[in-house]
């Protein structure tokens, strides 16, 4: 171990993923992973990244116990980064071992609760005691939904005024508004082409990317002001159209980027059915083939009872909307 590793804290995080109800695709500047559009989430409870950051004689990273080289990568490129803004001399060497408790990289927002989780725990391992807008930069260029982990409840991410910055700002909390949200997870495979690469694709090619930055606006102060009335209609009928004009942006972009599966209709005709039968259920989809179910507390058993027995459904994983990304404990290390 070498004399700066000393200053190296061992840290333990939990950060939760986060599902977006407005949507968040393409960026206005890829060197600095800012979104072209704002977007408005729900932070989780029950599903989380766990990150222990700890020094090392060499960089280490195993993800869900095993090595992942191409995650390594993108980790250590975003910790060189931060430690070359923040810190001094040359960035010791650390092992980061970090765990999800559902799903990795399938649609399910693993990069939004990893990069919050390696942000906070570089920030904590290496004490800089960095404040929030900071924190929210730096996540933010890990991965574009990250920042949003950083807080609980219900979240809005903006790109400030500037372009400079993105801007954080909580709208309500987990306690104003207790929502559920359920999982039909459709495959566990991991997804075939990565956001970045999707964004990309579908601001170069897509006939409808232009409208749907045009649009985006006025669906997040609508779905803003449905949370402030706790109007769930409002909310779902925001959210639907969100995440159908995402994916339609996305279907009509070359070649397409088609995330769904013939489970992912039939988990959404269930929804469709369900709504017909006056459950206040909603659902969203990201890029994966996953159908997350956003529904009030009365009907969360109904809503996840119902999407296990639809065709090709493989789990159903629940959740509520909860608390934001910690550090659960700092130890110095060696
Ligand atoms: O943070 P990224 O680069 O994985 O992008 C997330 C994009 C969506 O999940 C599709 C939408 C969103 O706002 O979370």
């Amino acid at each position: 171990m070498t004399d700066q590793n000393h200053s190296l804290k061992a840290v333990r995080v939990v950060a939760p993923p986060n599902i977006a109800l407005i949507k968040y695709w393409g960026k206005a500047d890829v060197q600095r992973n800012h979104p072209a559009v704002g977007s408005l989430s729900v932070t989780l409870d029950g599903l989380h990244t766990e990150t222990h950051l700890s020094a090392s004689s060499s960089d280490q990273f195993i993800l869900n116990g095993k090595p992942a080289p191409a995650m390594a990568a993108r980790a250590f490129a975003f910790a060189d980064a931060m430690y070359a803004a923040c810190g001094e001399g040359p960035r010791p060497s650390m092992a980061i071992q970090t765990d999800n408790n559902f799903p990795t990289a399938a649609g399910l927002a693993s990069s939004a609760s990893g990069f919050a989780a390696l942000t906070l725990a570089l920030d904590a391992a290496f004490g800089w005691s960095l404040g929030a807008d900071d924190l929210a930069q730096w996540a933010c260029r890990g991965s574009g939904s990250a920042p949003r982990s950083l807080l609980g409840g219900f979240v809005r991410l903006d790109l400030a005024q500037d372009a400079e910055r993105i801007a954080l700002s909580p709208v309500a909390s987990a306690q104003d508004w207790p929502l559920h949200l359920v999982v039909a997870v459709t495959s566990l495979a991991q997804k075939k082409t990565g956001s970045t690469e999707g964004m990309t694709r579908s601001r170069g090619t897509s006939p409808y990317y232009d409208q749907w930055l045009a649009t985006h606006a006025a669906d997040l102060d609508a779905a803003q002001h449905a949370i402030a009335a706790r109007d769930f209609a409002a909310l779902a009928e925001v959210t639907e159209h969100s995440c159908l004009k995402m994916h339609a942006v996305m279907f009509a972009s070359r070649p397409p980027l088609i995330y769904w599966n013939a489970a992912s209709v039939a988990a959404i005709d269930a929804v469709r059915q369900m709504q017909a039968e006056g459950l206040q259920a909603c659902f969203t989809m990201d890029a994966g083939p996953q159908v997350k179910v956003l529904c009030t507390a009365e009907c969360a058993d109904t809503v996840a009872d119902r999407l296990a027995r639809v065709t090709g459904v493989d789990t159903v994983l629940r959740a509520r909307v909860g608390v934001g990304a910690r550090v659960l404990d700092v130890a110095v290390s060696g």
